[in-house]
């Protein structure tokens, strides 16, 4: 069975309840590719908000979920609170917060355990820095980012990995189609080598950093990329072209 497209939008900490509507009034009327499974992630305020709006079929991401049930962690928001409001995806190990917030391998691998045992799906982030790339440890960064989520999950039908180079996001400046589909094919290999074969057919592997209308087509041609996560242009009319991006 071919992997399905899957098109993310990461609005990251951007949004008003009315730049919101507007985005998912836009989303509502549009005609989207019926193939593609649709998924945005506004900041955690928003969400309740954005699956009321939202029509069914689309689903709704949160940016993040603790690892502990609840209970006295106050700032944080857990797997039941997201399921409880509709919520059915958490973005987890994003490079923002791996470097901002300074979430290591282990936690991220944790919270995606935690995330997934309550029945959530995990679109699970991983990528390079520009010094890492320049370094040749590009391959090295990026299995040591999922290997240590294979250290705690067996199962990986529920998760989605997202390849972001850190050099790529926000920044304009978009991976080659090369760069891009070597980086999905290893992580085939590697998923195929330390999960199995059939997580190595079934998962989709996103690209995402800089992804616009204008380069999602040939991207969307390579044979390992699977979709995008999507998030400056997410927030753009124009990202109903990048879900239609094989059309
Ligand atoms: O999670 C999406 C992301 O980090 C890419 O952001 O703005 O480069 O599309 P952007």
């Amino acid at each position: 069975m071919p992997r399905q497209f899957f098109v993310g939008g990461n609005f990251k900490m951007n949004g008003s309840k009315a730049s919101i509507k507007d985005i998912i009034t836009n989303l509502n009327n549009a005609k989207l590719d019926p193939n593609v499974e649709v998924v945005i992630s506004p900041p955690t305020l928003y969400l309740s908000y954005a699956r009321e709006l939202l029509r069914p079929g689309l689903e709704v991401a949160a940016q993040n979920v603790f690892d502990k049930p609840n209970g006295a962690f106050t700032g944080e928001i857990s797997v039941d609170q997201l399921k409880d409001t509709g919520i059915t995806w958490v973005i987890l190990g994003h490079s923002e917060r791996r470097v901002l917030l300074q979430e290591d391998d282990a936690f991220v691998a944790s919270k995606t355990k935690t995330a997934l045992a309550g029945g959530l799906g995990v679109i699970l982030c991983c990528g390079e820095s520009l010094e890492q790339r320049e370094a040749g440890e590009t391959i090295k960064v990026v299995m040591s980012q999922l290997g240590a989520v294979a250290a705690k999950v067996n199962d990986w039908s529920k998760i989605v990995i997202a390849y972001e180079p850190i050099w790529a996001i926000g920044t304009g400046k978009v991976a080659t189609t090369e760069q891009a589909q070597e980086v999905h094919a290893a992580i085939r290999d590697w998923l195929k080598n330390h999960v199995s074969s059939t997580a190595a057919d079934n998962t989709r592997i996103l690209y995402g950093g800089s992804v616009t209308e204008k380069n999602s087509g040939e991207l969307a041609k390579q044979p390992d990329i699977d979709g995008f996560l999507v998030g400056g242009a997410s927030l753009k009319p124009a990202f109903v072209d990048i879900i239609n991006a094989q059309t």
